[in-house]
């Protein structure tokens, strides 16, 4: 047992609320990362004094300065900005690069992702030999580094809230040193069936499921996920999972509406609407990430043209792809065929005066706050997604009271219910009919389901949704 610290409430994660990145003259400069989940943790954690959130330096740049901040905690840097400091304290772990990416890429994003989002290609992944193993003992150090932190800056029965599937170990590895301690862990990722899960080696599934019964509250974010975790506990350590409960994350209106409101966001709004016009638009943002499914919403819109040809000219299609894990070849492959359908679609297509499709490779978000604000019909088909945050805030922003086409494999479906237009994934001919739906639906059948689903995606605002869990033990 270690002794104690000061933090009366800890939040881990290993993506932190600041990022340091490299501006102009070659300085460093310390920022806030984005996301309602930030601002959503940042509420409780302010009004707890000596509160501390940990997360991991994620490069080279990150990793320099945290080790030159005293015990890590860049927060109190000189670079960091006033507005960012004196709330609480980030301390971010300067663990050595091939441990973490080791540990990032080879496991939490290419392991464990792959095993909870079903993106196996089975005939050939994933093959766990002795270069994987190393990297498994990466993903160990890792969590230990995290466990060991959290466990000297904690204070008598504070409370530790562990976030996601790169720290899965952690709740019983602080457990172990810290028994005092209240311990939450959220999986933000959807679960799945036992002879899913039993992809992993034996004894690795037996450490993840008992990693996270080290917890006292484990939360997902819809009852089939936790169901489906329970089944995996039973399964993998026949141990009945207590403690499992359900928190559906939802968006924060009034932050969205400041958000999307802004004069930068107002201008990119014009930009869309010259290419637009008053055509209909599908709109969807996503990250270019393998399990959003971008590739069979693409070859969906395209069957639509082809088999309903009196959409064309009369619908645009608008993309917007967040850059993500670009270290990882697989997601480097997965954009270039994106980039090479939607070129196919718009040679097959377009015409002097219509652009059937707008795809856009950036990480300018007034442009996907614009996006959402002229969207007519949302669009998400992922293959399989714990919430899908961004339908519930493109419901918030739309102008147009939108009708949203949903993969029945995300989160949001079970919050938004029959009123999303249900698809599965895989059938591209429905997801194209799906889409003829929603762009033919009566307008006061469309204006009455977006009322009820904008009223579901509010429901559990972030920074409820973090309290909810507080208030759980
Ligand atoms: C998902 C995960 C988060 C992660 C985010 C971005 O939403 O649940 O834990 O932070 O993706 O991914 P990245 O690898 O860029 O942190």
């Amino acid at each position: 047992m270690s002794s104690p610290g000061r933090a009366p409430l800890l939040v881990a994660s290993n993506r932190g609320p600041l990022t340091v990145v490299a501006v102009e003259d070659g300085d460093d400069e310390i920022r806030r990362g984005g996301g309602g989940l930030v601002s959503g943790m940042q509420a409780a954690l302010s009004a707890t004094p000596d509160a501390v959130w940990v997360s991991a330096a994620m490069n080279d740049r990150e990793r320099t300065l945290a080790r030159q901040a005293p015990d890590g905690r860049i927060s109190e840097l000189p670079q960091v900005a006033d507005a960012l400091r004196g709330d609480f304290d980030v301390r971010m772990l300067p663990i050595d690069g091939p441990t973490f990416r080791a540990a990032y890429n080879g496991i939490a994003n290419s392991t464990l992702w792959f095993v909870l989002h079903r993106l196996y290609d089975l005939p050939t992944q994933p093959a766990f030999d002795a270069s994987w193993r190393r990297q498994w003992n990466s993903y160990v150090r890792f969590n230990q580094a995290f466990a060991d932190a959290l466990a000297s800056a904690a204070a008598q029965g504070a409370t530790v809230m562990v976030q996601d599937y790169h720290l899965f170990l952690v709740p019983k590895m602080l457990r172990d040193l810290r028994p005092d301690v209240k311990i939450g862990i959220f999986a933000h990722t959807p679960w799945v069936a036992p002879d899913d899960f039993a992809v992993l080696p034996d004894d690795v599934a037996r450490a993840v499921v008992e990693g996270m019964l080290g917890a006292d509250v484990l939360g997902f974010h819809t009852e089939r996920w936790a169901q489906l975790f329970r089944e995996t506990a039973r399964a993998v350590c026949g141990r009945d999972a207590e403690g499992v409960q359900v928190f559906p994350l939802g968006t924060d209106p009034d932050e969205m509406q400041r958000l999307g409101g802004r004069r930068i966001v107002d201008g990119e709004l014009r930009v869309l609407n010259d290419t637009v016009g008053d055509r209909l638009v599908i709109g969807r943002v996503d990250r270019t990430e393998l399990s959003k499914n971008v590739f069979r919403g693409l070859l969906a819109y395209r069957e639509l043209l082809r088999t309903r040809p009196e959409w064309r000219g009369r619908v645009v299609h608008t993309v917007f792809n967040n850059p993500s894990r670009e270290d990882l070849p697989a997601y480097r492959e997965y954009t270039a065929r994106l980039e090479r359908l939607a070129s196919d679609i718009d040679d097959e297509f377009s015409t002097d005066d219509w652009t059937p499709l707008v795809f856009d490779i950036g990480d300018d978000y007034p442009v996907a706050l614009a996006l959402m604000r002229r969207s007519d019909v949302l669009f998400v088909n992922s293959v399989r997604d714990g919430m899908n945050l961004v339908v519930l805030e493109g419901l918030v922003l739309s102008e147009r009271s939108p009708a949203v086409v949903l993969s029945r494999e995300t989160g949001a479906a079970e919050v938004l219910g029959d009123d999303a237009i249900a698809v599965n994934p895989f059938d591209v001919s429905a997801t194209a009919e799906a889409l003829h739906e929603a762009l033919t639906m009566d307008e006061a059948d469309r204006v009455a389901r977006a009322d009820r689903m904008r009223a579901a995606a509010v429901r559990l605002p972030p920074t409820e949704w973090f309290q909810a869990q507080l208030d759980a033990f």
